[in-house]
């Protein structure tokens, strides 16, 4: 199955039927782990002309041989369609998670406001979880408001009780797992089963898992966002986003949604999340390893009331990890037990190794206080201190404990 792409000529099923032009890996990569698909997928073709990568068309305008081919139906006349190097990042991206399409945005926020787009109604209403990152809040609270869609925010383990919120109104539910900062997981096939027999589409942010330790598709999900620009960019230089569709349909009106938006994406930028793609199960694995190594021995500091990590055995929702996920992202929070504001401020600002930055996914290791920017209105955030968190990167992690043993001791000199 195909279906005409306005990031490309065509997005593919995943598996069946790779991009006939860029992918010499015809044949069926379901046999490989993700990170054997991840250096094969999208790779080769008559278009590389030898290379192992895509090309990188840099283009506007493309030269139609034909009258009739100018205005021919299924052919790409112009470049904001997306070239070779953006169809082997959706047959990659499909490779990886799944799924029937890859549209592709500018950003992850991007990504998010192309799925609610797609799914949004005049006079509809949207419920979405109160964990959600926050720019996805402000969009339903701003732009999504103007245009007449109403949203109603729900608490993050609510599980199959979704069912009582919902109205002949409801128009999409929007899931993420874990919850921006604070880390709740969702039920999600409870949501979505309750979702599907009414026939209301669900869309997941499953950027945490970078597609590759939670299937959205398996769970029942119609919509898959990925925040690009995070685990699979993986080296903070490029801003792109996508969104994965569980079957055609949904692709196609996904991809309408995007041609009538006018979303592109530069071929640079489908280039470097494409290489960065190439290494990111391996880099995921090591970040995934070093930070659960982190946040058991964070659990043994005084200094820390709780550590929120879906992997361990301490958190609330660690039974809903075991059961849908096959591994866990170096990102995670943590909860200090109550201090000064010099102490935190002594502690945040001396790291060697851990930067203030609000991305995360990187090679690189960032911290960020979360307080300020947590809202939440269906279940109010409670905590013993002030909330942290924290992005593994790619540092040693005996090195990345060091500079938090440091931090720790500068918080008490300071208190
Ligand atoms: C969960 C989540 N979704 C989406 C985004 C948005 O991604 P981008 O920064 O590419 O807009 C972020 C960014 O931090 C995020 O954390």
């Amino acid at each position: 199955m195909t279906d005409p792409g306005p990031n490309g000529a065509r997005a593919t099923t995943r598996r069946s039927q790779p991009a006939p032009d860029v992918s010499r890996n015809a044949g069926d990569l379901s046999r490989f782990h993700p990170q054997t698909r991840a250096v094969l997928a999208g790779r080769g073709g008559p278009l590389a002309d030898g290379a192992v990568n895509p090309p990188v068309h840099r283009a506007s305008t493309l030269v139609i041989d034909t009258l009739d081919g100018l205005y021919g139906e299924g052919k790409r006349t112009y470049a904001l369609e997306g070239m070779a190097v953006h169809q082997a990042l959706r047959s990659a991206l499909l490779e990886i998670s799944g799924g029937a399409g890859a549209t592709l945005a500018p950003s992850g926020l991007a990504a998010v406001t192309l799925a609610l787009m797609t799914i949004a109604r005049d006079g509809g209403e949207i419920l979405v979880v109160d964990s959600c990152y926050g720019p996805t809040r402000r969009l339903c609270d701003t732009l999504m408001k103007r245009l007449g869609l109403r949203t109603r925010y729900y608490p993050a383990r609510i599980g199959e009780r979704i069912a009582d919120l919902m109205t002949t109104e409801t128009c999409a539910v929007i899931l993420e797992s874990p919850g921006s900062l604070t880390f709740e997981l969702q039920d999600v096939p409870a949501i979505t089963a309750v979702c599907r027999a009414r026939g209301v589409p669900t869309i997941i942010d499953d950027t945490w898992s970078a597609g590759v330790y939670f299937d959205p598709f398996k769970h029942g999900v119609d919509l898959s966002v990925q925040a690009l620009t995070k685990y699979q960019g993986g080296h903070a230089d490029v801003l792109v986003g996508a969104v994965i569709s569980a079957d055609a349909a949904m692709a196609q009106r996904v991809n309408r949604t995007c041609r009538e938006m006018g979303l592109g994406v530069s071929a640079d930028d489908a280039y470097l999340t494409l290489r960065g793609i190439r290494t990111m199960p391996v880099r995921l694995a090591a970040q995934s390893a070093a930070a659960l190594t982190l946040a058991q021995w964070l659990e043994t500091r005084a200094e820390i009331a709780r550590v929120l990590h879906p992997a361990l055995p301490s958190h609330p929702d660690h039974a809903i990890w075991a059961r849908d996920f096959t591994g866990a992202a170096g990102l995670f929070g943590l909860v200090l037990r109550p201090m000064t504001k010099p102490a935190l401020k002594a502690m945040l600002e001396g790291y060697a190794l851990f930067s203030l930055g609000f991305s995360w996914g990187g090679y690189e290791s960032l911290i960020i206080p979360c307080d300020p920017q947590i809202t939440r209105t269906a279940e109010a955030w409670t905590a013993e201190g002030p909330l942290l968190r924290l992005s593994i990167g790619l540092e040693h992690p005996d090195d990345l404990m060091a500079d938090l043993a440091e931090g720790f001791a500068r918080a008490a000199a300071a208190s």
